[in-house]
């Protein structure tokens, strides 16, 4: 019944030109990368990375943004994004935002 509906779901996304609207299954598969400072689950393993599950979808794709585009520097985040579509941002943002926090 979920693939049903996420199947329809997809469809209608694409009729309706709302692409940016982010895949959380395909954002998970991008984080790999993103595990070793984020966590594998977006809770960061030490103090110095933030936690990024369940953070607001639209805020991570923003910043991700950022820091690809140059608006935000981070030496360890700058490389790591630099090759992101936006498509790409808007899953991963889709994929940490559906995590839960606790
Ligand atoms: C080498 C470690 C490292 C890797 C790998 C890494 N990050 Fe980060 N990330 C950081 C650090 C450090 C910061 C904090 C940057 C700052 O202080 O501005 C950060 C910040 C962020 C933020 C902003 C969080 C906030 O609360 O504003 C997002 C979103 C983010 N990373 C997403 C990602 C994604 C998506 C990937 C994989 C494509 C990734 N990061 C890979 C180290 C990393």
């Amino acid at each position: 019944m979920k693939a049903i509906l996420l199947a329809i779901l997809m469809g209608l996304t694409l009729l309706g030109g709302l692409a940016q609207a982010g895949d959380v299954e395909a954002g998970k598969a991008k984080s790999a990368a993103c595990a070793a400072c984020h966590g594998g689950e977006g809770i960061s393993p030490t103090p110095i990375w933030p936690n990024l599950a369940g953070q607001k979808e639209q805020y991570l794709a923003a910043q991700i943004k950022a820091f690809r585009d140059g608006t935000r520097q981070n030496a360890q985040m700058a490389p790591m994004v630099a090759n992101l579509s936006d498509e790409d941002i808007a899953n991963l943002a889709a994929y940490y935002a559906s995590l839960s926090c606790k």
